[in-house]
């Protein structure tokens, strides 16, 4: 049977998101046609098996979360969302869990979150006591942390949604150590597929990060294709999930190389241990490499596999590194030593990004990383 989940994605991307669901999913359910998708302003509803739905945690690198719809109604009155909280067939999914809420309300009559959390924690009781858990399912999913319910109340439309990611999706279960701006790993992975999304399928090339830090946008790079099954996600805990549902590890044909330069040796440590974690756990590092180089020093002779190089960077910010080179000068300086079929920068947002003699302005993706409204912008030689 199939139920309708909540792609949960950050503003902005979610084109981008749902592009990255049409590439995965035939490698994923091969002979299933890719369903079709409701967009809406940050992410999209799509109608799915409860395994496809779990699967898809694995592989879609983008999103936030995968939420499952498990109720809408309409109710202006505590009472009545008490009843229909209780009135729900909870059995498949719910054992022992203590959930935190996120609740919204707009132009509602229910507006008061204490209040609707009371009224959904109190139907969840009621069931309990009309219907006691069974033993195995208070254990299953007492061994897992993260439980999230949310309540979308819009014109007194109810509707609730269970949390079948738990932590969020950027939180992949290998990065340690981090420098000094990092970047979400979904956003890491969202400016390396809108760079690379349209290079023709044999197009072989390097992917280079000139100021690499602990590496977030290239280990992003390297695990695009792969399903993460690096950490726990709530879906595993549920009374409902029974299969051992194991994601095969299916290869994507891969025509890149990966190199991450930075001037500071500390950086490159950094980003180095995270590789080595990366490989305790099995990952293949074969075609990532890491190295101390200053991006203005041009007299190093750099081994790079490929011909053709792409770059991708995030540039200092002002408000956390002192970026004194200023963002046009270290895009030029990227360009002169790389001269790179394409360019990909993180910078404050701006809808005028510097000039670049010799590229244009492919693409401006706006989003938020950390609180800072940035764009990531994408050069590309005229020709390419
Ligand atoms: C904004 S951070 C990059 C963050 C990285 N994307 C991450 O997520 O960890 C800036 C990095 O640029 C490096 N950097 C600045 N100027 C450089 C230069 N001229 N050559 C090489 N690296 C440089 C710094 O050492 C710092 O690690």
């Amino acid at each position: 049977m199939k139920q309708t989940f909540f792609i949960q994605i950050p503003l902005g991307l979610e084109k981008l998101a749902i592009h990255e669901l049409r590439l995965k999913w035939p490698v994923v359910f091969p002979n299933k046609t890719c369903p079709e998708v409701f967009a809406e302003d940050g992410g999209f509803n799509i109608e799915l098996l409860f395994e496809e739905a779990c699967l898809l945690n694995h592989w879609l690198k983008i999103p936030n979360k995968i939420l499952l719809r498990i109720a809408s109604f309409k109710c202006r009155d505590f009472p009545k969302l008490y009843k229909k909280i209780s009135a729900i067939d909870w059995k498949p999914y719910l054992g022992a869990q203590e959930f935190s809420f996120q609740i919204t309300s707009i132009d509602s009559r229910l507006f008061d979150d204490r209040k609707i959390k009371n009224a959904i924690q109190g139907g969840i009781e009621r069931y309990i006591q009309k219907s006691p858990i069974k033993k195995k399912f208070l254990e299953k999913t007492k061994e897992y942390d993260h439980w999230n319910l949310y309540m979308r109340i819009e014109n007194d439309w109810c509707q609730l949604s269970l949390d079948i990611s738990g932590e969020r999706l950027g939180i992949r279960g290998y990065r340690k150590y981090v420098g000094l701006a990092p970047l979400r790993e979904n956003l890491a992975s969202a400016c390396f597929y809108a760079l690379t999304f349209d290079l023709e399928h044999s197009t072989e090339y390097n992917l280079i990060d000139p100021i690499c830090g602990s590496g977030t946008l290239l280990s992003e790079a390297l695990l695009f294709l792969r399903p993460n099954n690096l950490r726990n996600y709530a879906y595993q805990f549920l009374p409902c999930y029974e299969s051992n549902l194991k994601p095969i590890d299916h290869q994507f044909e891969k025509h890149f190389e990966i190199y991450g330069f930075d001037k500071d040796k500390n950086q490159i440590e950094q980003f180095q241990k995270n590789l080595n974690e990366l490989e305790e756990q099995g990952q293949d590092l074969d075609i990532i490499h890491t190295e101390v180089t200053d991006l203005y020093n041009a007299e190093e002779e750099i081994k790079l596999k490929y011909k053709e190089n792409i770059c991708i960077a995030n540039l200092p910010y002002n408000k956390r590194i002192k970026n004194t080179e200023g963002n046009k000068k270290l895009i030029c300086a990227i360009r002169d030593k790389y001269s790179p079929m394409k360019i990909g920068v993180i910078i404050p947002q701006t809808k005028t990004p510097p000039l670049i003699e010799g590229y244009e302005v492919s693409e401006n993706l706006a989003f938020i990383n950390g609180g800072f409204k940035v764009s990531f912008v994408i050069y590309r030689k005229p020709s390419s």
